[in-house]
């Protein structure tokens, strides 16, 4: 059940664009995208798919957690919208790590709206994974919050998980 996580987790090209948002990231006092963030994603993720019954498998899950802003770093380089680049460098490090070609259509499908918030309220992966990566976030802590530019409503202002 955990093989393909692991799998996107010791993944060489994973390695080397987590280093990548890191090093982006250096200065960087708002939130980062780390693999902190993406199990807080994914974890969260699984709550809900948990407490609403839907059934996803916990990979596909952690599919999409742990690669939606795995891009991040071409925003900051190339300025291209980070869901986009998540997207194209996600395909190989799926493929490698044994996913079908459907399961990695719906992935991306869910990294490619994980900022919109037409999702918000879908009970389906793309529904969980924008909604799990705005309440992995602790904006209630954050001494960045009052420059955020996030909405108020946005903002993780209590724990929820
Ligand atoms: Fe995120």
């Amino acid at each position: 059940m955990n093989k393909r996580i692991n799998l996107i987790i010791s993944n060489e090209k994973y390695q080397e664009y987590l280093k990548k948002n890191a090093e982006y990231e250096d200065k960087r006092g708002f939130c980062t995208h780390d693999l902190d963030h993406f199990l807080d994603t994914a974890r969260i993720g699984y709550i809900l798919n948990l407490e609403k019954g839907l059934g996803i498998p916990k990979d596909i899950i952690y599919g999409a957690a742990l690669l939606h802003d795995i891009g991040k770093w071409k925003q900051y380089k190339d300025n291209i919208s980070h869901e986009i680049a998540s997207v194209s460098l996600s395909g190989e490090i799926l493929e490698k790590a044994e996913y079908s070609s459907d399961e990695i259509t719906k992935i991306q499908t869910a990294i490619l709206s994980h900022r919109d918030s037409a999702v918000e309220e879908e009970d389906t992966l793309a529904g969980i994974l924008f909604v799990a990566d705005k309440l992995s976030r602790k904006c209630f802590e954050c001494v960045m919050e009052k420059e955020c530019d996030w909405s108020e409503a946005r903002k993780n202002k209590q724990i929820t998980y």
